[in-house]
């Protein structure tokens, strides 16, 4: 099979089309043909030599990867969940090595969701680590409520939009920021206020937030404390909160703490139900061919899309 394959660490150049081993399912594996593949900053972080390179590395040839959709071609021993024509998605392997700039991907069945049969590959593909994180955040960490106000940064990128139109979905008030161009995209994926960094310091004009998402990192964590109401919760997805952030959040009765998603099919599935019945959306604002995967990298380390970035494979 064919597999985008990094020899060394280093420039979005370095990822190369290479015809690799095809993987067999194991215990408790299926094994995917794929149709479409999602790209991350964690991608462009681990091609650099950051990140996950360190781990992929202990097992060569080194193929990046987490987000795929397409289609069960074969069962491991013991997978009972999906048979040979399933459509599916998910995030393989995360934290791990999930191995999917690939043709085909052997993904233990317990990271896949059944794909909704009106949502196309590459809106599911790009449904998975972003949707992911953005869900287990508002909802497994921060406990989302009805009623509440939510402050999202980077409400325009992967994590950003859908974690917009998830709290949306929970009743809660939404305050989004991104730059002036994309406060009408923040607005129709449910945003209620918008703020433009480049003109505002959130922390002189947001306040009384319940839930605070930064993907920003520590100096933005920080001065997200001061949107906070008392008991409130802020959650880094970029280690922000470092333990002097937690002390500062400590004083103020809030709690600051930082977040890594993980693969899981369950909590995929529940992003599926929302996805078929047309209440979460992956916004797909480039999508490319399979032989342009150093395109799709250069795209998403402008860290300016808008939505997800996508390569399709087949
Ligand atoms: N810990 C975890 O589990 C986890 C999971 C997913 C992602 N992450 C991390 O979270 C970060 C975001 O991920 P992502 O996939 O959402 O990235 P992304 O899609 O590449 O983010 C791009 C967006 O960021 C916005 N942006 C850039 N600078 C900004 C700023 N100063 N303030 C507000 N918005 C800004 C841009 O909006 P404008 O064009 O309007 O500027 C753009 O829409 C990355 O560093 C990623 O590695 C961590």
């Amino acid at each position: 099979m064919k597999a985008m394959v990094l020899r060394e660490p280093g420039a979005p150049d370095n990822l190369r089309l290479e015809e690799v081993e095809k993987p067999s399912p194991q215990k408790g594996e299926v094994l995917v043909k794929v149709r479409a593949i999602s790209i991350n900053p964690v991608d462009t972080k681990t091609r650099e030599g950051k990140a996950f390179y360190n781990q992929l590395n202990e097992t060569p040839p080194v193929i990046i990867g987490w987000d795929i959709s397409g289609e069960v071609v074969e069962v491991g021993e013991d997978a009972k969940f999906f048979k040979p024509g399933d459509e599916v998605f998910g995030m393989v392997n995360f934290p791990g090595n999930g191995r999917a700039y690939a043709e085909y991907v052997a993904a233990p069945e317990a990271h896949l969701a059944h794909k909704p049969a009106n949502v196309p590959h590459h809106e599911a593909a790009a449904a998975t680590l972003a949707a992911l994180t953005a869900w287990q955040v508002l909802v497994h960490e921060a406990g989302i409520q009805p009623g509440q106000r939510v402050l999202v940064h980077a409400a325009a990128g992967g994590v950003g939009h859908f974690a917009v139109q998830l709290a949306k979905y929970f009743k809660a008030t939404v305050v989004g920021t991104a730059s002036a161009e994309n406060h009408d995209f923040l607005r129709n994926m449910g945003a209620d206020e918008t703020i433009d960094y480049n003109e505002y310091k959130v922390g002189d004009v947001v306040r009384d937030a319940d839930i605070v998402l930064d993907s920003l990192g520590e100096e933005n964590t920080r001065r997200s404390l001061q949107t906070l109401k008392d008991g409130g919760k802020i959650i880094s997805i970029l280690g922000g909160a470092k333990e002097a952030v937690q002390q500062l959040a400590k004083e103020r009765n809030i709690e600051a703490k930082n977040y890594l998603v993980h693969s899981s099919g369950e909590d995929q599935t529940k992003l599926a139900e929302l996805m078929a019945q047309g209440l979460l959306t992956a916004h797909v604002s480039h999508v490319y061919d399979f032989e342009d995967m150093a395109k799709a990298h250069q795209q998403v380390e402008t860290r300016k899309t808008r939505g997800k970035v996508v390569v399709t494979v087949g």
